[in-house]
């Protein structure tokens, strides 16, 4: 059965290079869907928002998360840690904790930067985050995108880095080899 890989990007800027990075995934496999997770339109995390019931945006992005067999973040870094509007996602996706949405999901992590370090802090910070979460992030690969802006065309959004391209590329078929390949230890 074709798999769904849901998207979700941790920045919220319209001409975001991390949501380039993340489109570019969606032109490299014909054999899996992709769907995209906004986060946007998330309230900030209220635990007073939770009585009665979730409210309708969170609802929503519940379901998305649900419905896809495997989901990949592509997120930027905010002073060496994680981007507000992701953990605010996170947070969300995290309740209730014994049946989170999240809880057992295949998750692989990217991030891209115009700076040097490709995400090192964000991602190491994301890590130990859907841990305490019991998601099953795909191990020892990472994808830390230094100076991207070189490597993508902003006006066409587009990812013109060849080795970054098969470097993704790579990415992915690990991914999906993870998504039917996660530990099934509770
Ligand atoms: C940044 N940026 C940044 N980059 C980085 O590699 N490490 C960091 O700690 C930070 N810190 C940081 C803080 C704040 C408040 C801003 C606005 C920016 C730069 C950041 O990587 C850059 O703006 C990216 O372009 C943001 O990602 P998107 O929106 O292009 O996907």
């Amino acid at each position: 059965m074709t798999k769904t890989i849901g998207l979700i990007c941790g920045s919220l800027r319209k001409n975001s290079f991390n949501r380039i990075i993340a489109q570019s995934l969606t032109d490299m496999y014909d054999s899996v869907q992709f769907r995209w997770i906004e986060i946007k339109d998330l309230p900030l995390f209220n635990e007073d928002l939770e009585v009665g019931g979730d409210p309708e945006p969170v609802t929503s992005f519940k379901s998305a998360i649900q419905e896809v067999d495997g989901i990949i973040i592509v997120s930027p870094e905010y002073n060496s840690g994680i981007s507000g509007a992701l953990k605010n996602a996170l947070d969300w996706a995290s309740r209730p904790p014994k049946s989170s949405v999240l809880s057992k999901k295949p998750v692989g992590l990217i991030g891209a930067t115009p700076g040097g370090l490709g995400t090192a802090f964000s991602q190491m910070q994301t890590r130990q985050i859907l841990e305490a979460m019991q998601v099953h992030i795909l191990p020892f690969q990472k994808v830390l995108i230094s100076q991207v802006h070189e490597k993508v065309d902003s006006e066409q959004k587009v990812l013109t880095d060849e080795k970054t391209k098969r470097y993704l590329q790579r990415y992915l078929q690990q991914f999906i080899y993870w998504i039917d390949h996660t530990p099934i230890l509770d």
